[in-house]
């Protein structure tokens, strides 16, 4: 097939033969988190899934031996306890949520090597003999682990978490749990993981995150708690079957045992080169699983790449009790898989959060997508076509649109774990060639070499366009070769000289939408309630506010936000009553300077016949929860009036709040306010 002087060809594209900073193996191995089933996939695990993607792909572009693994996370009392209200075993149930993780990410083209499961054998095999190893290695101990346990949780914290000792998420007083655990002696590896990080620049993508974790280690470190005996559904200790793996032991040690069996590919792929995680788990990471690598003597991974949160288009994290979660699947089902891809790849800086917004997805589906490339194609495939009867012939590589620069571009930026901007070198690439298109106008010039010269050229540009997109757009790289007759092979094929392309008409790549149909929880025809957002908080600062003899200055803990808020609540109630209580707020209420003191919401009150006031009380509520009435859906407005809020009659009913008759509830139960019937909420 190669029909090229091969030195001529290579000082073409001499990006094809250079691997990068990939391991001294010549290959690279990339992982991602692997999910906990407890739940459906959600757009973070679809998100993480995609970058990893592109990381790996683009490896294998280049010819670099590549292994990609991704899986789940299945043990744990979560799991058991959910199998439990399902009925059904604990196997059963994540045999069904594995499932539904796998087909998301099929539909994504993840394009995985190995799917790791930890109730697989192989896993369990595996997990059981690191433990062993690092117990060889005089590291493991029995002990006791003390935590405070909140019953609404159903979990521990440490001294650490707690707020003013009580529970951070529902500030419940906790009970001091005892329980006899198996520990692991995380803190005789501290110097040994600070050495490594500090010498090893490359070990935390991106730099911030990797200062975070060397402030850390500064402090003494604490041993790790690694086994429980209170729930089964996880790997029983070799040595002591009553305790299972606690968490992290059991989850990381995935990234070894899925190289250990079916087949032992161990010593072609470890160290892994890139652990693709979230920035929640960059501790267990960065600090737990190199201490256990150490001590159990073995390579420390190459890089742990830590992305950024997907969250939604005000800034908050997607989360169900907030009510704000996009699922990837209505957004596959609305757009194509490729969309989401490049959505996710170009929008959200590498290593940065990023706001998931419809309306700008729809925004770059129309320029960046449809026009730039979408157009493209069709306008290249329409000349060929009609111009030189649907076959061009080309001499290897575009002459007038020279691709050395972008190919060099992109594959460093895959190097330096910023593909954001490899999408850019691409997109700029892409507008490179419409410009040329534009100004070279072939529609104009008569048959001929000129036209010809000008056609091979964007074809050969096609063709570096397709491989280059094929990491992020695969369907679409694909797509582009089918009409324009080539295939997406290694990148190496761009050199492959002299050939002659048969050109059909594909169908547009993007066509143009019709009206949108998904709109995300922003009813048209919504009802009055729908316009506010109702969440619950807890007051953690009560001052009189200097200037103002009514008001009380607060600062009020929303779980994922702290808002100063100021309320008249003075001739009322005292600082004390109101301090570390559990309120409602008017939270999408404009801002406002009240007297020099900024007042970012309301607290939600009703005024008792007695002259007091009755304060609405969320329950149990987790901070930063929504205040939902049934059956009625949609995005709050931002940044409404007083008069707006007071269109919307809020009611005590048998002491609960309620709109239109129908109670106020949040996950936990219905909020309720100790004052008569009838009485209004303001
Ligand atoms: N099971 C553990 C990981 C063990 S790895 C040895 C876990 N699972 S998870 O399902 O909670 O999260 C899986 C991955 O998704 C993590 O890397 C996490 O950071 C990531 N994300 C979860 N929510 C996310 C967003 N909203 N945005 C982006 N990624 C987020 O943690």
């Amino acid at each position: 097939m190669k029909s090229f002087e091969a030195d001529q060809i290579h000082a073409e594209y001499p990006i094809v033969h250079n691997v990068g900073m990939n391991s001294a193996q010549g290959t690279f191995y990339i992982t991602t988190a692997i999910d906990y089933p407890n739940n459906v996939p959600h757009m973070g695990h679809a998100y993480e899934k995609v970058v990893a993607d592109f990381y790996a792909r683009a490896n294998r572009l280049r010819g670099v031996r590549t292994r990609f693994l991704i899986g789940l996370d299945e043990h744990g009392q979560k799991i058991q306890e959910a199998a439990q209200r399902d009925g059904i075993s604990p196997q059963a149930f994540v045999d069904e949520k594995a499932a539904k993780f796998r087909d998301l990410y099929d539909r994504l083209e993840v394009s995985y090597d190995d799917f790791i499961r930890t109730s697989e054998p192989r896993h369990h095999a595996f997990a059981t003999d690191i433990y062993s190893r690092i117990r060889a290695n005089g590291d493991i101990y029995k002990g006791f682990y003390e935590g405070d346990y909140c019953v609404s949780c159903e979990k521990a914290y440490t001294k650490s978490e707690l707020v003013g000792s009580k529970c951070p998420v529902h500030g419940n007083p906790t009970t001091v749990i005892r329980e006899e655990s198996y520990f692991f002696r995380l803190g005789k590896y501290r110097d040994a993981v600070r050495s490594h990080i500090e010498t090893h620049p490359e070990f935390i993508y991106p730099a911030e995150r990797r200062n975070e974790i060397l402030s850390r280690l500064s402090e003494d470190l604490l041993d790790l708690s690694i086994s429980r005996s209170t729930f089964m559904w996880g790997i029983p200790l070799p040595d002591d079957p009553t305790h299972v793996l606690y968490v992290w032991i059991d989850a990381l040690s995935n990234y070894i045992s899925a190289l250990k069996q079916p087949t032992d590919v161990f010593e072609a792929f470890w160290p892994a080169d890139c652990h693709v995680i979230g920035k929640d788990i960059i501790w267990f990471h960065t600090v737990i699983w190199p201490a256990m690598l150490f001590s159990a003597n073995y390579a420390l991974p190459r890089q742990v790449y830590v992305h950024g949160f997907m969250l939604d288009k005000d800034g908050r994290k997607m989360s169900k009790h907030v009510g704000n979660v996009v699922d990837p699947l209505d957004v596959l089902n609305e757009f194509s898989v490729d969309v989401l891809r490049y959505y996710f790849l170009r929008t959200f800086s590498s290593g940065l959060d990023g706001k998931f917004a419809l309306e700008d997805l729809e925004e770059r589906y129309q320029s960046e997508l449809a026009d730039d490339l979408g157009n493209l194609v069709m306008r290249i495939a329409k000349l060929v076509q009609s111009r030189l009867g649907g076959t061009i012939r080309t001499s290897g590589h575009p002459a007038d649109l020279a691709a050395q620069a972008t190919l060099r571009e992109y594959f460093d930026f895959v190097d330096t774990r910023e593909h954001h901007r490899s999408v850019e070198a691409l997109w700029s690439y892409i507008r490179k060639t419409n410009a040329y298109l534009n100004d070279k106008q072939p529609w104009k010039l008569s048959d001929g070499e000129a036209l010809q010269n000008v056609l091979a050229a964007v074809l050969e540009a096609m063709r570096v366009i397709a491989h280059l997109a094929f990491p992020i757009l695969p369907a679409t790289a694909r797509a582009i070769g089918a009409s324009l007759g080539f295939e997406i092979g290694p990148i190496e094929t761009l050199n492959n000289g002299p050939a002659t392309y048969k050109v059909a008409l594909g169908k547009p790549l993007f066509p143009r939408r019709e009206k949108p149909t998904l709109t995300v929880a922003s009813g048209e025809s919504r009802d009055p309630f729908s316009i506010l957002e109702l969440r619950v908080g807890r007051i953690e600062e009560v001052r009189e506010h200097p200037n103002a003899d009514t008001l009380f200055a607060m600062t009020v803990d929303l779980g994922f936000e702290k808002r100063s808020i100021c309320a008249g609540l003075r001739a009322h109630l005292k600082a004390e009553d109101l301090l570390g209580t559990r309120v409602v707020v008017l939270t999408n209420l404009r801002p406002a300077q009240l007297r020099g003191i900024e007042s970012a919401g309301m607290i939600l009150a009703t005024d008792k016949e007695d002259g007091t006031v009755a304060l609405v009380d969320p329950g149990n509520a987790r901070l930063g929860d929504v205040a939902t009435v049934e059956g009625i859906s949609g995005t709050p407005k931002m940044n409404i009036s007083k008069r707006d809020f007071e269109q919307v009659p809020l009611e005590i009913q048998a002491t609960k709040v309620t709109y239109a008759g129908k109670p106020l509830r949040t996950e936990t139960g219905p909020i309720s306010c100790e004052a008569p019937d009838g009485a209004r909420v303001r």
